[in-house]
């Protein structure tokens, strides 16, 4: 992933949001230790704000697509009260054995339910409204998941979609994972559904809120 914000910058942001839980610090270094590809981990900065993002809407559902280690779950996890509910999506098992190593761990833990399985499965049979929606997982599939969990997001309800600037390869798209997520860029602007913004967090992050 090529940084897209001044790395002091991004540095001087991360330390100016709030603390880093010490487990999900432990997380982080575990998952760069031992997992492939450990930079599809959120990280403080982005998790931080998916957690502002959850407090403020006051979610008590929420439907994550993308958990990995379980980095951005635990992070919403705090941000929503003791009978809230996170639904995440996950297909790889060794990602899933890390994560609920840590979910076991956390006093957050409890409000994680993981569903193993191809999302679009997982999601279709998946009653809403949910609250919040966090979409982090393949890219080819980002325009699927973007309908199928607008149909399940309450009115006033958000969605964030993470990777949306895709390293700015957007700008010239040259294969199929880019040309899902500019595919996906260009239909939430024309869905006058929900009214959104494009945030230069990371490496792109989509807000939408359902009207
Ligand atoms: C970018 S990572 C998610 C990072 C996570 N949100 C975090 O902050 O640590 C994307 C994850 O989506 C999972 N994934 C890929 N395709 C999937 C699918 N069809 N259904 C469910 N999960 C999938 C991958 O195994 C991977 O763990």
């Amino acid at each position: 992933m090529i940084a897209l914000v001044d790395e002091k910058i991004e540095n001087y942001a991360t330390t100016h949001s709030s603390q880093e839980p010490e487990l999900l610090a432990r997380l982080a270094r575990e998952t760069y230790e031992s997992m492939e590809l450990p930079q599809m981990l959120t990280g403080r900065l982005e998790g931080s704000f998916l957690r502002v993002l959850v407090r403020a809407v006051q979610a008590r559902r929420v439907l994550e697509v993308g958990m990995f280690t379980g980095y951005s779950a635990l992070m919403m996890a705090e941000g929503l009260p003791d009978d809230g509910r996170i639904i995440t999506c996950e297909v790889n098992p060794k990602s899933a054995e890390v994560a609920r190593r840590y979910f076991a761990q956390s006093p957050h833990g409890h409000k994680i339910d993981l569903r193993m399985g191809p999302a679009v499965e997982t999601i279709r049979a998946l009653a809403g409204p949910f609250d919040f929606v966090f979409i982090d997982a393949d890219k080819e599939n980002y325009p699927i998941y973007y309908d199928l969990c607008l149909e399940r997001l309450r009115p006033g309800g958000m969605m964030a979609i993470d990777n949306v600037l895709w390293s700015g390869y957007v700008l010239d798209p040259k294969d199929e994972e880019t040309r899902a997520i500019v595919a996906l860029n260009d239909k939430v602007l024309r869905d006058n559904r929900v009214d959104n913004a494009l945030l230069t967090i990371r490496d792109g992050v989509m807000l939408a809120v359902k009207k």
